[in-house]
C-alpha cells in the first residue's frame, strides 16, 4: 500500500476478534522492529509476545487497553544498551528507539491487514514487577495487535491532526 495512504487510513484498534495472529504475519511484523533505526545503532529495545493464558491474565491485570487483543506486544527499552548522549548527563535515546520501533511494527501490522492500539496507560513499574523483568529493562508501551471486530470503528479522536501552521515552524 502506497505509505501516505496507508498512514491516513490506520486508526486505533479497540476492539479485537479472538482469531490468532498468523505466525507469518507476526514474523512480519517483528521483522520491521527489528530493521528499524536507532540511535547509533545500539538497538536497545526487547520485544516480548505475550500470547499464553498466563501472560494475557497478568497483562490484562495490570492495563484496561487491551481490548481482547490475543497477541500483545509488551515493547522494552534496555537501559544497558540504549545510546548515551555524551553532550548531556540523563539524555539517552532508548525510548525514542523503542518508539520507532514500535511505530514500524504498528504500519506494518496495518499493511497485512492487523490492527493495533499504543498502549501508554498502565504502571510501568507494576508490570515490569509482574513480569518479573531485569533491574535495566523499562517497560515503554503496550502494543495489542490482532484483527478489528466488525464493529471496530475509529475512534472520536482519529483524524483530528492540527493543521499545518500551528505544528510547523519555519525559521
Ligand atoms: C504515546 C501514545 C500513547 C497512547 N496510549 C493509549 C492508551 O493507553 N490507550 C488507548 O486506548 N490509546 C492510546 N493511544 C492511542 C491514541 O489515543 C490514538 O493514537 C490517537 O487518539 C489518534 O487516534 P488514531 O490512532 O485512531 O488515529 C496512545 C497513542 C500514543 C501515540
Amino acid at each position: 500500500m502506497n505509505f501516505m495512504k496507508l498512514a491516513k487510513e490506520r486508526y486505533s484498534v479497540r476492539k479485537f476478534t479472538d482469531k490468532k495472529v498468523e505466525q507469518e504475519k507476526l514474523d512480519l511484523i517483528l521483522e520491521a522492529g527489528r530493521i528499524a533505526p536507532t540511535g547509533a545503532n545500539n538497538q536497545p529495545q526487547k520485544i516480548y509476545v505475550l500470547q499464553s493464558k498466563e501472560a494475557l491474565a497478568k497483562i490484562n491485570a495490570n492495563c484496561k487497553c487491551i481490548f481482547g487483543a490475543q497477541t500483545v506486544l509488551m515493547i522494552v527499552n534496555d537501559r544497558d544498551r540504549e545510546w548515551k548522549n555524551p553532550l548531556e548527563p540523563g539524555v539517552s535515546a532508548g525510548v525514542e528507539d523503542v518508539s520507532i520501533v514500535a511505530a514500524h511494527m504498528m504500519l506494518e501490522a496495518w499493511e497485512l491487514g492487523i490492527g493495533s492500539c499504543w498502549v501508554n496507560f498502565f504502571s510501568p513499574s507494576a508490570v515490569k514487577k509482574a513480569f518479573d523483568l531485569p533491574q535495566n529493562e523499562e517497560v515503554v508501551l503496550l502494543l495489542p495487535i490482532g484483527y478489528a471486530d466488525k464493529l471496530s470503528r475509529p475512534s472520536a479522536m482519529h483524524k483530528k491532526s492540527r493543521e499545518m501552521e500551528d505544528m510547523v515552524t519555519v525559521l
